[in-house]
């Protein structure tokens, strides 16, 4: 018998986790991005980082025909960019300062960190495809984390 998938989000919200918005482009010059924890470094060589994307977000199709992906990892003072990119559909991107990186894929400005890669490989993953991506270029800045745990969101600790 399955295990039941309310009770395991429940038990895997105790993984404490940072938050990023994992963005891309259909190629036709549409952005689309979503609110995601299930990133991961893999491997340092080759540098690798993989994300693991919902077959039924509505911008999967983005990320399997580009092929590319943008971790952007957001800052304590950007939960209000996670509520925002953790709503399915529309266009997310309206007023939000952004640039090009090489791939094409949007990164967004004020994050903490951006890891931008191109997918060397994708593994179905029940419910999910496990995109593992190549990183082409990547830069962090100063400031304090996002966190998530047990559903909310947090900050670090002063002092
Ligand atoms: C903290 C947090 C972490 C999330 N992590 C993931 C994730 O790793 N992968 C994923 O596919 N969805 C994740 N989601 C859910 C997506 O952000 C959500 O389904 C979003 O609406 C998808 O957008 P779209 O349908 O416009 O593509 C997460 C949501 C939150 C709030």
């Amino acid at each position: 018998m399955a295990f039941d998938r309310n009770e395991l989000r429940r038990v895997m919200g105790h993984f404490a986790t940072g938050v990023a918005v994992v963005t891309t482009h259909d190629g036709q010059g549409r952005c689309y991005g979503l609110t995601a924890n299930a990133v991961s470094s893999v491997s340092l060589d080759p540098p690798l980082v993989l994300v693991c994307v919902d077959k039924r977000a509505e911008s999967y199709p983005a990320f399997d025909r580009s092929q590319v992906f943008v971790v952007n990892v957001l800052g304590e003072h950007q939960e209000e960019l996670s509520r925002r990119f953790a709503v399915s559909g529309g266009d997310k991107f309206v007023d939000l300062p952004c640039r090009s990186g090489g791939t094409g894929a949007p990164i967004l400005e004020g994050a903490l960190a951006h890891i931008e890669c191109r997918v060397v490989a994708a593994h179905d993953a029940g419910d999910h495809t496990i995109y593992v991506g190549e990183v082409e270029s990547a830069d962090a800045g100063e400031g304090r984390p996002l966190l998530f745990f047990r559903g909310r969101y947090h900050q670090l600790p002063r002092g």
